[in-house]
Parts: structure tokens; sequence; C-alpha cells
């Protein structure tokens, strides 16, 4: 045991990547895809261990789990970069600011997107890609049709002031919650509804305790990759490179398959029977719009004026053609 020299150093460097969503998911597809080409392409040097649905930490506690250096890989939502101090991430929670993946791939593979992530170096964490998962329905025990019938309901969201606001502007009270919560909460009455991508809705049951959802595709959900600096730049450079390899096949894999998997999981819903659809004319659709519209106006101050018109900028959005 003590020719301890060799002994260590063929230990191989873990990776501990936890998330909180199910396996059968963008992001838990794309964790484990990563486990896959990380660990052939180091031939065993690497070890990546895949924590899934919250069992080694929930939301709050991954990242600080993240920051002491207790995990080594997450991907958060970019509702959920707010407590780290980087909220500039809201801005990809504004409601409608993206019409499609088309889109929003302008900012998170532009320099936008290569901007924000840079952002997180100060704070010890180095962003390594966006993985998408996809666009939100909105889920209640009520039909949700109009502004108006989100009045008085206690409504689930991340940890992100721009989804608050957005709730608000709805008339609705929003509630920030850890994800691992949420089932339990609408299951019991805690809270009356919720939004997240189909994958997320279907893969934690949701559905089976909502009685109505609505194809809303008000706002985008996905995530940024991010390491522990110390741990990334830590490594052995050549290891180092066969993994920022592995991270941009396995970012081209989860992508590649985010808008199929929601599109499979909204069909596994329907068939399931036990929620209702809820489609928007053009109409009922233009009058959300303008109900969310004030979030991104009061938003400037939280994520910076100059950052959501460069995003209109890329995307064409135009407030006034609302
Ligand atoms: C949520 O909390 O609703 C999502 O961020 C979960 C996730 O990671 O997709």
């Amino acid at each position: 045991m003590l020719a301890g020299g060799t002994a260590v150093a063929q230990q191989p460097i873990v990776i501990k990547f936890s998330h909180v969503v199910a396996n059968d998911t963008p992001k838990g597809k794309g964790a484990d895809h990563f486990k896959k080409l990380a660990e052939e392409r180091t031939k065993g040097r690497v070890k990546v261990e895949v924590y899934p649905n919250s069992q080694l930490y929930k939301d709050k506690e991954e990242m600080e789990a993240l920051s002491l250096g207790a995990v080594q890989m997450l991907a958060p939502s970019l509702a959920k970069f707010g407590p780290l101090g980087v909220p500039a991430f809201e801005v990809f929670d504004l409601p409608f600011i993206f019409d499609s993946y088309a889109e929003l791939h302008k900012v998170t593979q532009g320099p936008v997107g290569a901007a924000l992530l840079a952002r997180l170096e100060p704070k010890g964490i180095v962003g390594l890609a966006y993985w998408d998962n996809g666009f939100k329905v909105m889920s209640a025990n009520k039909a949700l049709k109009a502004p108006a019938d989100f009045k008085g309901l206690k409504m689930r969201i991340q940890s992100s002031k721009v989804l608050d606001g957005q709730m608000r502007s709805l008339g609705a009270n929003p509630q920030v919650m850890a994800f691992s919560e949420v089932y339990q909460a609408l299951q019991t009455g805690v809270v009356d509804g919720t939004e997240n991508p189909p994958s997320n809705l279907y893969t934690q049951k949701m559905h089976e305790v909502q009685k109505f959802v609505t194809l809303s595709d008000h706002g985008y959900l996905g995530y940024a990759v991010i390491v522990n600096k110390k741990f990334w730049d830590g490594l052995p450079a050549d290891v180092r490179t066969a993994l920022e390899g592995a991270m941009k096949d396995s970012t081209k894999y989860a992508n590649d398959i985010a808008k199929e998997e929601n599109d499979k999981a909204l069909e596994a819903v329907k068939k399931s029977g036990k929620s209702q659809f809820i489609t928007l004319s053009a109409d009922e659709k233009k009058a959300w719009k303008k109900a969310t519209l004030k979030v991104h106006t009061d938003s400037e101050g939280r994520i910076g004026k100059d950052l959501i018109q460069s995003i209109y900028k890329e995307t064409g959005f135009d407030p006034s053609k609302l």
C-alpha cells in the first residue's frame, strides 16, 4: 500500500456530475453521453459519476457543493444562476424572447452566449457549454387560456426574479421551490400549477396531478454546463483537452435530441389521458405576450439593458411589433 506514489497516481480522476432531472431527459442523456465519451477518450484516467434526480444535491445545495469542490460538474438551468451572483443568465427566462431553437442558438452559440459564460470565471466557475431543454408549457388544475385565468394561483417557479415577474405579470403568486419538491407540492395542493418543458413534466409525472396543460411555449429552459475552476485548471493538459472534446460532442448530442425528447414527452402526456391540452389561438397568445412584455423592461436593472438589447438584435425580437 505504501508504494503509495504509484498507487495514488493510478487512481482515476473522478468527476462527480450532479443534476436534478431524470435520466430519460435531454440533460440526463447528455450527462450520460459525456460520461461515456470522457471515460473512453481518457482511457479510464477519468471516471465520471453521474448523480441524477437530485439524489446527491437539490438545486441550491448543488451550487454550493460545486463552489466547495464537493462535486466537479453541474448543468443547472439558466434560471438558477442568481444565487451565484450572475443573474444576467435570467435573460433566457424573459417571456417569449425566443420563438425557436434556431433563434436561441444565435445567442447560445454566438458571442453573447460566450461573454455570459465568461462572467462565471470570477466566481471560481468555468462555463463549458449550453445544453438545450426546450420551450415551456404551463400547467394547473384549471384551464389557463387567458391571463385572467392565472389570478390568485400559486405557481411554482425556479429561483429567477424574471420568472417571478412573469408570474406576477399574469396575476399569479410565484413560489420558488426546488425541482425535487414540485411533484409533491402539486399533488398536495401546496402550489396550484407550474411551468416546465414537456420532458420534465412527463418524467416527474407532474401531468398526473395537473388537469390542464397549456401549450404556450411562453419561455425557454436550458442549461449551462459548469465546472469548478480550480479543479478544471488543475487537470493535466492532455486530460483537459480530451474532456473539452468530449464536452463539445456531448453538447452536439444533447442539443440534437432536445426537441425530439420534448416532442416525445408531449405525445406521452397526451396518450396518458391524464391532462387535457389547451392550445392558444393567435389572439390568445398575443394577450399573453402583451401581459408579460413589461417583464422585459422591469428586468433591465437586474439583467442589463444592453444585454437584453443585444439578444433582441440577434433574434430580431421587436417589442413594438407585439
Ligand atoms: C426546474 O427546476 O424546473 C428545472 O430547472 C429542472 C431542470 O434542471 O431541468
